[in-house]
């Protein structure tokens, strides 16, 4: 059968696909495939292998030939899944193995903006010292240890976020979701307001829907501590970027550490434009090299039981 793969992904996975008797087809598009070039691109074709920049958008999925579209991403804001299941097609993902990369880099982030990071960094390599050890440092660092985080969204991720605050950093955890979650250690389901009002570091970790977009704006950012820390490795859209950047220039919240973005791969100018008060990473949550090979396999593994007939192993959820 004809596989297309739309980006470039780990060879020997690739391999694995030819080794089963599949045509492979590799694409390559470095601001992902839009919804005609996929269109055209899968006609004849019996599986997609795709990732989080391309556009699935209903008309790739009309008259298409495809039975499975394996994401290698557990986030699937990108493709219209009723589209594709009304047309036959199984959506999958790669939930699970790229959980505690995520959570990792979610923590680097907080820790980042609290102690300032990458402004220091680029002060000692621009000045070749330290400069006199100063006890009124400036900008002082913001503590983390024995705080309060808000997790929204207590999913895989935002559960293993909690852990690695609540143990690693003594952090009193609050969270948002729809229903309550038990997770082997002290954590509080409040409603948003209470977690806004009351964490020292918001951090979202909700899937990106119609209900979740900008979910983080003017209003939620100024019911915000002005010491607070926001930081994203969902989804962009969860935020709203312009908002923000006012929110965290006006002094509303302390700053914010951000590995995804509204229009990706764009990053809006008044982010940037604040400075210190952001840390900026370029979609990085899952990309370690044990993650990433984890998330392509999983995604072959997928393409190669549907192909088989057999069920897909991480279906998105109905
Ligand atoms: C990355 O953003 C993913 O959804 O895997
Ligand atoms: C991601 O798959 C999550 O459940 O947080």
């Amino acid at each position: 059968m004809k596989i297309v793969v739309t980006q470039p992904v780990h060879a020997d996975q690739v391999e694995r696909l030819r080794a089963a008797g599949h045509e492979v087809e590799e694409l390559s598009s470095p601001r992902g495939l839009t919804a005609d070039e996929l269109r055209d691109r899968t006609a004849g074709a019996d599986a997609l292998l795709s990732q989080l920049s391309d556009r699935l958008s209903a008309s790739v999925f009309e008259g298409t030939t495809l039975k499975i579209v394996a994401t290698i991403a557990t986030g699937f804001d990108n493709i219209d899944v009723a589209a594709a299941s009304a047309a036959g097609v199984v959506v999958t993902r790669t939930p699970g193995v790229l959980t505690d990369a995520t959570a990792d880099l979610t923590i680097a982030l907080m820790l980042a903006v609290a102690r300032h990071l990458p402004s220091s960094d680029a002060s000692v390599r621009a000045s070749g010292s330290t400069g006199p050890f100063r006890l009124l440092y400036e900008p002082m660092g913001i503590d983390i240890s024995g705080t309060t985080i808000g997790i929204v969204g207590l999913g895989r991720i935002g559960e293993a976020v909690a852990r690695r605050a609540h143990l690693g950093f003594g952090m009193n955890v609050l969270y948002t979701a729809r229903s309550s979650h038990e997770v082997g250690f002290p954590v509080s389901r409040v409603p948003l307001e209470e977690l806004l009002a009351t964490a020292d570091v918001v951090s979202l970790h909700a899937p990106l829907t119609d209900e979740t977009r900008h979910l983080i704006n003017r209003d939620t950012l100024a019911a915000m501590k002005s010491s607070a820390i926001l930081v994203n490795t969902g989804r962009g859209g969860l935020v709203n970027e312009v908002e923000l950047a006012a929110a965290l220039r006006a002094g509303e919240i302390a700053g914010a550490g951000l590995d995804v973005f509204e229009n990706e791969p764009d990053v809006h100018p008044d982010l940037i434009a604040c400075g210190d008060r952001v840390v900026l990473t370029p979609h990085v949550g899952s990309a370690t090299a044990k993650t990433r090979r984890a998330m392509t396999s999983l995604a072959v593994d997928n393409v190669l039981a549907v192909l088989a007939g057999d069920a897909p192993i991480t279906a998105v959820p109905k």
